[in-house]
């Protein structure tokens, strides 16, 4: 493998403008940016609720190209991959806790056209998803409980952002490494010394003043 993936930022929905969703999603285009992380809440593995397919097929409606970088933070995840892929998602992520065939609906995820991705909790071990690494386009690890936007980043999840480069590396798989909760370009670093290239930002990204400057940031944090 030549390199790894080149950084690159996706700014979460859950945290833009909930009355205005298209105008949030325009402004991470007109941030210069390709990725827009959607999360998707059930109300049961997480405590909240957020969007549905609905949701991203009225941004594709609304005339939105982004790169839909779908997280399914659900119970029943392999019960919607086909409504998440018909609404315009681009990549569709899984959670390895819950009870279910991972392995087969990542293969219905990657049949569908999408690229697929298997995400782990704060408190799940990298070894649980070993086997996965060689199914998938993304690796998620959660750097807060999924839930909620605007919580503090677990310096804790390091080791294991760095374990998983380290098998990445080890079998020249060329997986993106994302982390998602409490990102900003601080965290964002550490996060990128330990082998992560892909960041999802919320709370840092919508209430950035000087959002050129912020993307200009993560743009300059070299390939590994
Ligand atoms: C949390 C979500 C995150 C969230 C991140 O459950 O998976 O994507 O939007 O928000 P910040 O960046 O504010 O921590
Ligand atoms: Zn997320």
């Amino acid at each position: 493998m030549a390199s790894l993936p080149a950084p690159l930022l996706a700014p979460s929905l859950l945290a833009g403008d909930h009355a205005n969703l298209a105008a949030s999603a325009q402004l991470v285009a007109n941030a210069g940016l390709s990725w827009l992380h959607c999360d998707i809440m059930d109300g049961h593995f997480v405590p909240n609720l957020s969007f549905s397919p609905e949701t991203l097929a009225a941004l594709r409606r609304a005339g939105n190209k982004l790169y839909f970088d779908t997280h399914l933070m659900l119970d029943e995840p392999h019960r919607y991959i086909e409504a998440f892929a018909k609404a315009g998602a681009n990549l569709i992520s899984i959670h390895i806790e819950p009870a279910y065939d991972h392995a087969a609906t990542l293969a219905r995820i990657r049949s569908l056209g999408c690229q697929c991705g298997i995400v782990l909790n704060p408190g799940t071990p990298a070894t649980a998803i070993e086997p996965f690494l060689s199914l998938v386009d993304l690796v998620l690890v959660m750097t807060v409980q999924p839930g909620f936007g605007g919580q503090s980043f677990r310096r804790d999840m390091l080791p294991k952002i760095q374990q998983i480069d380290t098998w990445r590396r080890a079998r020249a798989l060329g997986f993106r490494l994302e982390v998602d909760g409490g990102i900003d370009l601080a965290t964002g670093r550490e996060c990128h010394a330990a082998g992560a290239d892909t960041f999802v930002a919320g709370t840092s990204f919508f209430r950035a003043a000087d959002k050129p400057a912020f993307v200009a940031g993560f743009a300059s944090l070299p390939v590994r």
